[in-house]
């Protein structure tokens, strides 16, 4: 079975209530709940969790690549600044998708570079929750398809 740890960052907690002009009014709790239904449609087993502490999404980038999962991560303002987060999806080699609610390059210049996306697969950004349930779609294929690859032709 495919499994994929959706990752969230700092004050995505907050999802909701923070910013809603730019963040919309789904929490998280509604935004896991989505999550869950397309994991349901696509049979990929979820882990979904959140953390304003860098140390903590390390911790767990590196477990989801010891375990083989892939990683969908809305890594919020860390996106942006740490290098810590980028040298752990490139150790721990779990095929990553980079998500973010709001586009980022429609907004404040510093949110235009990205630390974590040259270790990632590919970047989805602007579509609010939806981006989740791109990102899922996306690492689904993308793990889906290196599964076959690695399979011994049998010709
Ligand atoms: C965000 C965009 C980041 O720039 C910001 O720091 C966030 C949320 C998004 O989902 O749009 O916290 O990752």
């Amino acid at each position: 079975m495919i499994n994929v740890h959706v990752l969230n960052g700092p004050n995505l907690n907050l999802l909701g209530r923070r910013e809603p002009d730019v963040y919309g009014r789904m929490t998280l709790a509604d935004v896991e709940r989505l999550v869950r239904e397309k994991a349901g449609s696509l049979g990929v087993g979820i882990t979904f969790r959140q953390s304003n502490h860098e140390g903590h999404l390390v911790d767990w980038i590196q477990e989801a690549g010891a375990q083989g999962a892939g990683v969908v991560i809305n890594a919020g303002a860390y996106t942006h600044t740490s290098i810590a987060l980028r040298d752990a999806i490139a150790g721990s080699a779990a095929p990553t998708v980079e998500i973010h609610l709001s586009n980022v390059h429609a907004r404040e210049s510093f949110r235009h570079h990205s630390l974590i996306a040259p270790v990632s697969v590919g970047v989805i950004c602007g579509f609010g929750p939806m981006s989740y349930l791109l990102g899922l779609e996306a690492i689904h294929r993308v793990m889906v398809e290196r599964a076959q690859e690695a399979k011994p032709s049998t010709h």
